[in-house]
């Protein structure tokens, strides 16, 4: 054989041992593409599920098969397996099950998720009973109101029906029966029958359980909505949602990745989730939401919780992956003064005064009867949040139009005369209001001469060529 044909042998040899080699990698990169189909990875009892609900629930089916819980064979029966002690167990098709899938079900594979959650304020969110609000839906709007409104957002006791012995009733197929109004409910804090709280549910919705669902604000804003806790369309209004959803549309946010640190995996914009829960170079995911907060601009007065400096550090260290020290701290300053600026002028001065006339029997013990008292209750509850909430989240407009605009509108056009009318039969009380203002530097200049108002007057004649009175 000539050394040119030993050549062209040796290279088809070559040619031959390469492509079988590509065949190879293709085959094998197939199999690791192919998604196995879900049976195969599946326990005993979560095929006989599967096979059952794919007829008679395609679409819950479907959805568990494009998840992740579905990808690893995480099925049915693992998270919906019950014991018989369990007051919500019951016999379906030959498995123990529960309807109800608790943060305790999830901790089993979730333990430190869970455990942080336990903690956090969201898992007492259906602690409401005995505050102002509970009484306004109970009292006033009527029972049966809260089913659908108040215990949606914040959970509510799951209870089951009884008979006199106090045994739970039970449908044919030994279903237990839920006590009426009771289900469904995903609310943030939901009492379960084994004493958990809460619905992993209100963030994360079945059967996808995707997280990158869980980092969008759409996702908080179910609750977090509506002129009484503002903070979904705060956060359409700041700059951050506006960079969020030009970064979203050009793939920039990365939602899906399953690490998901500020700065490193995204930088474009921060959502709901980064401020308040996602993990920073520097700290970890947490689902406690109160471990950045350094203000509850909830109630009247707005107070710190215990640990406020702590939290403050955590939030201050988010920002600063995406700005400078300057900004972060210049922000804060101007949160902090508004907080303070509202707490002083409106918020103590309101309380006392509020107080005074009741002490002094003015208005009655019982909320909602007297005028008054609905002024200042959407004084604090609704303008007054959404002027404290505004300013924490960079949202100008709820800061000033719907916040301090409104408060002040309220404050001197309202709720003082209402309380100066109240007080009029009574001298002490009078001064008590008057001296109140005084103190807190509330009292509205009234007494502006003419020499000011030309000056308004001028301001406008130069802009428009005309009179705005
Ligand atoms: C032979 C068919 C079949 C099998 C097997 C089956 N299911 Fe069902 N399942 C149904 C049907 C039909 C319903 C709706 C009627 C009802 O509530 O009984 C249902 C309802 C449910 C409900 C809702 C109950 C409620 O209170 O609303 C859950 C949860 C559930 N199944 C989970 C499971 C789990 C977990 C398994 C496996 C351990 C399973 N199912 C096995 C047919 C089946
Ligand atoms: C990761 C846990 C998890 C897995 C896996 C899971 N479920 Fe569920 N399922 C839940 C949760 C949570 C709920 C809502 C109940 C609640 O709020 O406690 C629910 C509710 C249900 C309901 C009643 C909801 C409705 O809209 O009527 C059915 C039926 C159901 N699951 C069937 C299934 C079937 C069938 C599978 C398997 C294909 C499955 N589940 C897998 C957690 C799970
Ligand atoms: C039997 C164990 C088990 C149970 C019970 C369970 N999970 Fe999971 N879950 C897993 C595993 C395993 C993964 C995949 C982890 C990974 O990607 O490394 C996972 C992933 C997740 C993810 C991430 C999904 C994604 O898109 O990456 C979420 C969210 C989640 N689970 C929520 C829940 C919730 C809520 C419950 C209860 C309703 C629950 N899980 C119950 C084992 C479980
Ligand atoms: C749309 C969802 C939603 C509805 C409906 C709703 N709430 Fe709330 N509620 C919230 C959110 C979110 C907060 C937290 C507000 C914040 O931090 O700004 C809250 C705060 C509260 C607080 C203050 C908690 C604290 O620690 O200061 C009470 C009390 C309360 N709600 C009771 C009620 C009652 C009672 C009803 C029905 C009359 C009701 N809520 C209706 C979502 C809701
Ligand atoms: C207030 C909304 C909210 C609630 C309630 C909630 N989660 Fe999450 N969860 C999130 C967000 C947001 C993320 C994504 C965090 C990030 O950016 O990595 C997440 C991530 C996860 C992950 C993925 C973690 C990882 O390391 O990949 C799991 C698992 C999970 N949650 C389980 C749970 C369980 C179990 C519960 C109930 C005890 C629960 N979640 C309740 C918002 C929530
Ligand atoms: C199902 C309703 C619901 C959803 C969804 C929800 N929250 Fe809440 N959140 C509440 C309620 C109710 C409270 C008030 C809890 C209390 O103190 O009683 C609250 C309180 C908070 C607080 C104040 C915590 C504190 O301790 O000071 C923060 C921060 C918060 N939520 C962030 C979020 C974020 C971020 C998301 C989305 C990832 C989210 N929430 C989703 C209902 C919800
Ligand atoms: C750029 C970061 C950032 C984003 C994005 C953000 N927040 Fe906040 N949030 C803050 C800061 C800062 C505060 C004030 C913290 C404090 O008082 O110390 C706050 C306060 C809150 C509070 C507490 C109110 C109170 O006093 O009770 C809630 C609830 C809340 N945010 C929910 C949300 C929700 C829901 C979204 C998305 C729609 C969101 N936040 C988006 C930074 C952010
Ligand atoms: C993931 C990055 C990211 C994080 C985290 C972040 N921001 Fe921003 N922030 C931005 C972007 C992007 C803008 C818009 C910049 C521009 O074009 O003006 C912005 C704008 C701002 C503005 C200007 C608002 C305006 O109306 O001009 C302030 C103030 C601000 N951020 C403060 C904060 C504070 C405080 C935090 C933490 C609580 C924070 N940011 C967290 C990215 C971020």
């Amino acid at each position: 054989m000539s050394i040119d044909a030993k050549k062209i042998i040796v290279s088809i040899l070559a040619i031959v041992f390469l492509g079988s080699l590509l065949i190879v990698a293709w085959v094998e990169g197939g199999k690791q593409r192919f998604k196995p189909e879900p049976e195969m990875l599946l326990s005993e009892e979560s095929t006989g599920c599967y096979n059952c609900h794919k007829e008679k629930t395609p679409a819950i089916v479907n959805q568990w098969i494009g998840s992740r819980h579905g990808e690893v064979g995480i099925g049915c029966y693992e998270c919906h397996k019950a014991e018989e002690k369990d007051i919500d167990a019951w016999k379906h098709n030959g498995r123990l099950i529960a309807t109800i899938v608790t943060p305790k079900d999830c901790g089993r594979c979730h333990e430190k998720i869970a455990d942080e959650f336990s903690k956090s304020s969201h898992a007492r969110a259906a602690d409401v009973d005995g505050s102002i609000d509970a009484l306004l839906a109970e009292k006033l709007q009527g029972k049966g109101t809260a089913a659908v409104g108040c215990q949606k957002c914040h959970g509510v006791k799951i209870d089951f029906q009884m008979d006199d012995k106090g045994k739970i009733l039970k449908e044919s197929d030994g279903k237990p029966m839920f006590a009426e109004g009771a289900w469904p409910n995903t609310g943030m804090g939901r009492i379960n029958p084994d004493g958990s709280r809460g619905a992993c549910t209100a963030c994360h919705s079945r059967h996808r359980f995707d997280i990158s669902m869980a980092r969008r604000p759409e996702a908080c804003g179910k609750c977090h909505t509506g002129p009484d806790h503002p903070q979904e369309g705060i956060y359409e209004e700041s700059k951050h949602g506006v960079a969020f959803n030009n970064a979203l549309s050009q793939g920039l946010m990365k939602l899906d990745k399953k690490k998901w640190v500020v700065g490193v995996d995204y930088s474009a914009a921060p959502t709901c989730a980064t401020c308040h829960m996602s993990a920073s170079p520097d700290q970890p995911m947490t689902h406690n939401t109160a471990q950045r907060i350094a203000w509850n601009c909830r109630p009247p007065v707005s107070v710190h919780p215990e640990d406020w400096e702590v939290n403050r550090v955590n939030m201050q260290s988010i920002c600063l992956n995406c700005h400078s020290p300057a900004w972060v701290d210049g922000h804060f300053k101007q949160y902090d003064t508004a907080v303070e600026l509202w707490n002083n002028r409106f918020g103590e001065p309101g309380t006392k005064i509020m107080d005074k006339l009741a002490e002094s029997g003015l208005i009655t013990q019982s909320p909602f009867d007297d005028p008054i008292e609905w002024t200042w209750y959407f004084l604090w509850h609704r303008d007054g949040r959404q002027a404290r909430m505004g300013s924490a989240m960079m949202g100008p407009s709820f800061a000033q139009w719907e916040g301090f605009a409104e408060v002040a509108r309220t404050f001197y056009g309202d709720f003082l005369k209402q309380a100066r009318d109240l007080a009029k039969s009574n001298p002490e009380v009078s001064k008590f209001i008057e001296s109140t203002l005084k103190d807190s530097g509330s009292a509205w200049p009234t007494d502006m001469g003419a020499d000011s108002r030309a000056k308004i007057t001028k301001f406008y004649q130069d802009r428009y060529k005309q009179n705005v009175r």
